[in-house]
């Protein structure tokens, strides 16, 4: 089947940089992303690109070059998915944090409206792609919905999990490792894998059935975040002893058995799928009676809250047991660095628990709104909203995050924070002026020789 139009639900971190570059790539194709966010799609409309809602890499060059031509950003949702031949779901998938499964299935609500509209307004045959992060057998559960509208309109499903990575999307999505369809309909498939096939070599699209092609993306992202664990985990056992983490991720991240990639210590990960995909897992092995399996997978996410844990713990014990009306600056709210997303962030739990101990704190990010990180803290409950504005603030510069502190958190591996003019920095704190490299981006022994009080994880 040749596909013409295409629309995507969902104008968020997975469906606005995919859309994009799918257009970028298939000039015939017209591309349409809905949302029923008015306000995210007004921002994707803006004729200033700096103003997009999410900031990629590289990807306002590419809206900047496609929209108005073949891509398309609207909150008119039943229009496009009446005109579109297929259409792609990017709703998200939170935790669930209400009744059963709560804390650990995912909410697949967002999910189910859409399938339910699609069925509602569908008078043409579709194929519907889930591109959301959804627990196996959740394609089962569209098909269901769609199958029994009444209507004599055919839908088949397939799974497309998204394998791009925050910060790289528009570098991953141009080069992807592979695609991975799921599915049961040949031709589907086909129209599918002949969108990529645009850009991306056959031999990379891999085509599977639908459960596997589920289970693939839980089962990656699990693996990545293992890793994380896996070497923080070694951290602290580093701390403990005379070896140093980078020293060892490096020799064991050259038996090319192992690999390089992922073994850099950190305050812990952060990002909408690692945690979420993990509970999933875990859930769903709970379901099957699965126990073994289900703890196996879930002490990487318990050795990831310690790690946030004992980071912050840490702080605490160095500065004289008390960061009571102590001003900590924080350099970095997002999860990772090159993007605005904090989703599961660490900076959010570290400093939910130094405001515990009656902290001050001081945040600077390049790319994070203060709106957002008060909505972070807010999420939490620990605190009211007044409180948290009290307690902490946000600021435009570094400098002035710094002015006048007691220590320094590095929670994002911002670039920009290596090249910060450190000894004035030091100048402007109290002291002695503590350092706590929650990514371990700067050099102990310069720290040290400025004057610093320097800590990193692993070392
Ligand atoms: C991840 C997967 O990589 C991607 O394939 C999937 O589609 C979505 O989930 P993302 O969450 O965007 O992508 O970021 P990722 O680069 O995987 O990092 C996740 C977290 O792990 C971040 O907080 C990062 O700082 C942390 N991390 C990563 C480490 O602490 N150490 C590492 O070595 C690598
Ligand atoms: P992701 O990282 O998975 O892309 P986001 O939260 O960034 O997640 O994006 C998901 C988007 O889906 C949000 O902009 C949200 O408004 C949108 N959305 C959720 N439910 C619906 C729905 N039923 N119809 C249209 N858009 C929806």
């Amino acid at each position: 089947m040749k596909i013409n139009k295409i629309c995507c639900i969902g104008a968020g971190y997975v469906g606005g940089p995919t859309m994009a570059v799918i257009a970028k790539k298939n000039p015939n194709l017209r591309v349409t992303i809905v949302d029923i966010n008015e306000e995210r799609i007004a921002a994707w409309n803006d004729s200033d690109v700096s103003k997009l809602p999410i900031y990629e890499p590289g990807l306002a060059e590419i809206v900047e070059e496609t929209r108005g031509k073949n891509l398309f950003f609207s909150t008119e949702i039943d229009k496009a998915i009446d005109e579109s031949e297929m259409i792609f779901i990017s709703v998200n998938t939170p935790t669930k944090t209400y009744g059963k499964g709560k804390g650990m299935a995912a909410d697949l609500k967002y999910v189910e409206l859409c399938a339910r509209n699609i069925a509602k307004v569908a008078t043409t045959n579709k194929i519907v792609v889930e591109k959301s992060t959804l627990p196996v057998r959740t394609a089962q559960a569209i098909k269901s919905i769609l199958s029994n509208t009444g209507s004599d309109v055919n839908f088949d499903i397939l799974s497309n999990p998204e394998f791009l990575a925050e910060g790289t999307a528009v570098e991953d999505l141009l080069s992807p490792d592979r695609v991975l369809i799921g599915g049961d309909s040949e031709e589907a498939i086909e129209s599918l894998a002949n969108i990529y096939g645009s850009w991306v070599p056959q031999d990379r699209i891999l085509r599977t059935n639908v459960w596997s092609s589920e289970l693939s993306k839980l089962t990656a992202n699990a693996f990545l975040a293992q890793r994380v664990s896996s070497i923080n985990a070694i951290s602290e056992l580093c701390e403990h002893t005379e070896a140093n983490v980078d020293e060892v991720a490096k020799a064991i991240g050259m038996d090319s058995r192992i690999g390089s990639k992922f073994l850099q210590a950190s305050i812990g990960f952060g990002g909408s799928c690692f945690q979420k995909d993990i509970l999933n897992l875990v859930y769903i092995a709970r379901s099957y009676g699965l126990n073994e399996v289900a703890d196996y997978w879930e002490q990487v996410i318990i050795l990831n809250d310690h790690q946030k844990r004992r980071f912050s713990d840490h702080l605490i014990k160095t500065l004289y047991n008390t960061v009571s009306g102590k001003k900590i600056a924080m350099l970095g709210w997002a999860f990772k660095k090159d993007t605005n997303d904090t989703r599961e962030s660490a900076a959010i739990y570290v400093a939910d628990h130094l405001l515990n101990e009656q902290a001050e704190i001081a945040v600077y990010d390049p790319k994070v709104l203060e709106s957002k990180i008060q909505s972070d803290l807010n999420y939490l409950n620990t605190r009211s909203p007044e409180e948290n504005k009290q307690l902490l603030v946000s600021k435009d510069s570094p400098y002035e995050a710094l002015d006048d502190a007691h220590a320094v958190a590095i929670m994002t591996e911002w670039d920009e924070f290596k090249s910060y003019d450190w000894k004035k920095i030091y100048k402007q704190m109290k002291k002695p002026a503590f350092i706590f490299d929650g990514r371990n981006i700067l050099d102990k022994a310069e720290m040290n020789k400025i004057g610093f009080e320097y800590y990193s994880i692993g070392k």
